[in-house]
């Protein structure tokens, strides 16, 4: 796919609402296929990255239809009735998909072939296949740790305690997935929490999941096995991984003011809010409500003069997806920001530490990486621009650095729009509509 052009501009405004959320919309498919009888889902994402999901899990054998009106139905085959696919899973862009996934039919008497995108073949898998070999699963991956790889079910799965090593819903969600097989208990420990939509999606279906706190203080996550879950009806919020691009568009673009409708404030997904507010950002939550489990609300962001702080690595895990729409935020803002611990986004859907600070310096910002940490040197009201950013096959990249365009001296190119439909393919539309400017390179 062709690139994209994005031109400065001022004043965004209206009404805007982001896609489904992609982590529970990823959770909804998966849950609901290992209900028995028919679960509904409203507001799921129309990405890539969950399509794929849904057409995976067609492919064990799970129906799922979708209306007209973009209501999805799915008719689960109860916990542990998949079956053995006749053809490679491939899970294209997706982490998510295929780390769940791996999960899921770990504890199946299946086996099962996995492949991805170029992006997805380069990332590490071993994390996954570590948990699953102790419940009895077998993983023959490519180099070790990659995809393509198999994925043998355990015939009989033994529960275990898994401490994570780094903190990560997707491992987390794997063993937890894992564990709706297993007879007994499966507990997963975090020192750091992380999201945690697939426990509440999985207690929203009826298993019975306990979350407390040890004598370490750490987090501990227990999930009996072999649960009968019931079908149920889903609404998905609006994404704040997704919302995150016109929120931080509107905070540095002069004179806007745009209200973002229906976002999902999981308290373990906000750290960018809380991050933006100590920089003095301008966010307005009105009309909070629960939806099916989860904090729902919308937002009313105005232009705001941010300043640079120090974002500390426990707050990591809660906005972990974030990192480079922030780092947008830090270069229009006054002073340094500075970004501690983000090891993991190493190993993203590209290297993020990298693809961040390579696009920054091409813009004419000041960055640094030291260790972990990424240190952006704020230039208000001067960003020279001008620059054709690679995206890497990430979706995040390529919407962060479409940002930077509309506050830049010089609009910012990105060289391939393709992976922004993983999660936001309204992406361009809805940023034109309340008043960005991006187009196709010519
Ligand atoms: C996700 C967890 C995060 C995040 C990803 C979605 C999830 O990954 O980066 O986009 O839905 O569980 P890690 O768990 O690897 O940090």
């Amino acid at each position: 796919m062709a690139g994209l052009v994005s031109a400065p501009v001022s004043g965004l405004n209206g009404d805007v609402g982001v896609p489904g959320d992609k982590s529970i919309s990823h959770r909804a498919l998966m849950i609901g296929s290992m209900a028995v009888g028919e679960t509904t889902i409203r507001g799921l994402l129309l990405g890539d990255d969950v399509l794929r999901t849904a057409a995976a899990l067609e492919a064990m054998g799970v129906t799922i239809k979708r209306d007209a009106d973009d209501l999805w139905r799915v008719w689960g085959v109860g916990v542990g009735g998949l079956q053995e696919p006749d053809n490679v899973l491939d899970l294209g862009n997706s982490g998510t998909g295929a780390r769940l996934l791996m999960g899921l039919v770990a504890t199946h008497p299946i086996q099962v072939q996995f492949t991805g995108d170029v992006s997805l073949r380069t990332r590490p898998m071993g994390r996954i296949a570590t948990p699953l070999g102790q419940m009895g699963t077998q993983v023959i991956a490519r180099d070790g740790d990659k995809m393509p790889l198999t994925v043998i079910g355990a015939r009989m799965a033994m529960p275990i305690e898994y401490k994570l090593p780094v903190p990560s819903a997707q491992i987390k969600s794997a063993v937890l997935l894992a564990g709706l097989n297993t007879p007994g208990q499966t507990s997963v420990i975090e020192t750091r929490p992380s999201r945690d939509h697939t426990e509440l999606m999985l207690r929203h279906f009826g298993a019975t999941l306990t979350v407390t706190d040890d004598a370490a203080d750490r987090r501990v996550i227990t999930l009996t096995g072999q649960p009968e879950l019931e079908s149920k009806d889903v609404i998905v919020p609006g994404d704040p991984s997704s919302a995150a691009f016109p929120l931080v568009a509107a905070l540095i673009t002069p004179d806007s003011e745009i209200t973002i409708k229906n976002i999902g404030l999981n308290p373990l997904r906000i750290g960018l809010i809380d991050t933006l507010r100590e920089m003095g950002a301008n966010i307005d939550v009105t009309d909070a409500r629960d939806q099916a489990g989860e904090p729902v609300a919308d937002l009313i962001v105005r232009t705001s003069q941010l300043k640079g702080v120090t974002v500390p690595p426990e707050r990591a895990p809660s906005m972990i997806d974030e990192y480079p729409i922030l780092a947008i935020a830090a270069a229009a803002a006054t002073g340094v920001t500075r970004m501690q611990g983000l090891a993991e986004l190493r190993v993203k859907e590209s290297d993020r530490l990298a693809a961040i600070a390579d696009g920054l310096t091409a813009c004419g910002i000041k960055v640094d990486i030291d260790g972990d940490d990424l240190i952006v040197t704020g230039s208000p009201n001067k960003i020279p621009g001008g620059a054709e950013i690679e995206s890497r096959m990430d979706h995040r990249i390529a919407m962060s650095f479409l940002v930077m365009g509309m506050i830049a001296k010089d609009p910012v190119t990105i060289d391939d729009a393709e992976h922004i439909a993983t999660s936001f393919p309204s992406f361009v539309p809805l940023m034109n509509e309340i008043g960005a400017k991006i187009g196709e390179q010519k």
